[in-house]
């Protein structure tokens, strides 16, 4: 059986490399203990390389929380991916509704998936609608947010490639908000049904769907289990290292 996939997305905190320190040292623990799960860690930029330098483990992997997709030049701000390949990061996150609200399409999504599975890190491409609306116009959506990004990926790159599912109006809230395990099991079945339209079967079922939005230890259970998704993407729990580690090991046990 495959490892489930957790993914701890820092978004733009903590404040400090001191407090990024404690709560990475806060999590490690827990991680080296993990056998049926693979953790992933994206803090903001900033922090990456320290944080990859002090870490001696091989359970936690670095994530990025976005890229640029060029690969370098006069863009002022950005990152690139070779810069991050060389940082030691090995799982860039595209497409979070947090960077699509400041404005990226799918179109920019698309360019920044291949330049990521052009480094050879895994693209952790993230699609969800905003809203969902009676005439369920919410499926168009999520089929063009995953068509328009994995356009010319070709299908030996897919084995790099994780969709976290994550329906905006669900993030960023508490356990009880999250969307209900039943509704995301009708959503990984959506997006199995697209990425078989677009790739053979087999490769298409091998892409781990993960889901995110208000991810707490009080529902990882139920939506692992019920959801049937291969793991979470998880933001404000993963600041928490204790809430973080209960998230860990439920999804172990589960
Ligand atoms: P949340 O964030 O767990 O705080 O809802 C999830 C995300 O935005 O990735």
């Amino acid at each position: 059986m495959k490892k489930k996939l957790i993914i701890g997305n820092w978004k733009m905190n903590p404040v400090s490399s001191r407090e990024a320190r404690k709560i990475f040292t806060g999590i490690k623990t827990a991680a080296s203990a993990l056998k049926k799960v693979g953790v992933v860690i994206a803090p903001p930029f900033v922090f990456l390389p320290e944080l990859v330098k002090g870490y001696r483990g091989k359970k936690i992997v670095f994530g990025a929380q976005d890229v640029s997709f060029e690969q370098k030049g006069s863009y002022t701000g950005e990152v690139s991916a070779p810069m991050l390949k060389d940082f030691g990061v090995k799982y860039v996150i595209v497409g979070h509704s947090e960077r699509r609200a400041l404005g990226e399409n799918n179109e920019l999504v698309h360019k920044k998936v291949l330049s990521v599975l052009g480094q050879h890190m895994t693209a952790v491409l993230c699609i969800g609608e905003r809203e969902r609306d009676r005439d369920a116009t919410y499926f168009t959506f999520l089929k063009a947010q995953i068509v328009t990004a994995l356009r010319s990926v070709e299908p030996t790159q897919l084995k790099k490639l994780v969709i976290a599912y994550e329906p905006v109006w669900a993030i960023g809230k508490s356990a009880k908000d999250a969307m209900k395990p039943h509704d995301i099991h009708q959503m990984v079945v959506f997006i199995r049904k697209v990425l078989t339209e677009l790739y053979e079967k087999k490769v298409a079922l091998s892409v781990p769907i993960l889901y995110g939005g208000s991810v707490e230890s009080g529902n990882a259970e139920t939506l692992i289990t019920e959801g049937e998704v291969a793991g979470f993407l998880v933001g404000h729990a993963s600041l928490e290292p204790q809430e973080f580690n209960d998230i860990l090991s439920i999804v172990e046990r589960s």
